[in-house]
């Protein structure tokens, strides 16, 4: 398959992300994770990094917390606008992670959800981008981190994940979703059908994304001076098995 930049993968099409997530059934199971989370640290200012389409920015705004989602790509903030609205409690910014630094607003909470940060090119700019965030927490604030734990897939198959038929600017298209491990390096797979040609095959493409490990974060959590990490498998708070969980979910406090 031919490689591409990874945030090709999600940038210019918004709709069709949307309809790849079960959004119900996504806030359903990660809400109650996410609501603990911060009425334990008292946040009422959050950051959502890398906020996609939108919608745990819209939840926790539903809550009675002032978000802010920052995306880097002009198209999905334009649709978090159309979609969700913009107040004073729910505003969207286009932006990228690694501008974090030139950000003056303070948060006691701050995300990075869905895979976002294993589009960052590497773990030199992740540590730069978590040291940026720990920067605008206030003191008793957290941090919490969900990436693909690359380390749970097989060297070399194609895990598919799910198989969708997406309408998006009048076409619709078969859109299949995997992941894959080649070593070190992890890589996102999406292969698309045009309904009206089932037979053409040459729309897929593989991605590669950063294998992001407990190791690096822990050791970027340290350089930014962040503590009480603790490291979960999923949003049921199992303990994390480098080994096999399919999530790392990563927590720490200001
Ligand atoms: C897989 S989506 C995840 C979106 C959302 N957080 C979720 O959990 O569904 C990845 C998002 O990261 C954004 N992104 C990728 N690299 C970025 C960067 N360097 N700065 C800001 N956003 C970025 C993409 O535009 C895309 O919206």
């Amino acid at each position: 398959m031919p490689e591409q930049h990874p945030e090709a993968t999600f940038a210019l099409r918004p709709e069709v992300y949307d309809q790849l997530v079960n959004w119900p059934r996504r806030l359903e199971r990660e809400g109650p994770f996410f609501r603990q989370i911060f009425e334990q640290h008292a946040a009422g200012r959050v950051l959502d990094l890398a906020c996609g389409t939108g919608h745990h920015a819209r939840l926790f705004a539903s809550w009675g917390l002032t978000v802010c989602g920052v995306d880097g790509s002009a198209a999905m903030i334009a649709h978090c606008r159309r979609v969700h609205g913009e107040s004073a409690a729910l505003q969207w910014v286009a932006a990228r992670m690694e501008a974090l630094p030139a950000f003056d607003a303070r948060f006691d909470a701050i995300v990075c959800l869905g895979n976002s940060l294993a589009m960052l090119p590497n773990e030199e700019t992740v540590a730069a981008v978590l040291r940026a965030a720990a920067a605008r927490l206030d003191a008793g604030g957290v941090i919490v981190l969900h990436v693909l734990n690359v380390g749970h897939l097989p060297d070399g198959p194609i895990v598919w994940q799910k198989a969708r038929q997406v309408t998006a600017g009048g076409v619709t298209r078969f859109i299949v979703k995997g992941v894959h491990r080649a070593g070190p390096r992890a890589f996102v797979d999406v292969a698309e059908v045009p309904s009206d040609a089932v037979d053409d095959f040459t729309h897929c493409r593989s991605t590669p994304v950063l294998g992001v490990t407990a190791e690096m974060l822990r050791s970027a959590f340290a350089a930014a001076g962040l503590q009480n990490v603790t490291f979960y498998g999923d949003h049921a708070r199992t303990a994390f098995d480098a080994a096999e969980s399919p999530n790392l979910i990563a927590v720490a406090a200001a």
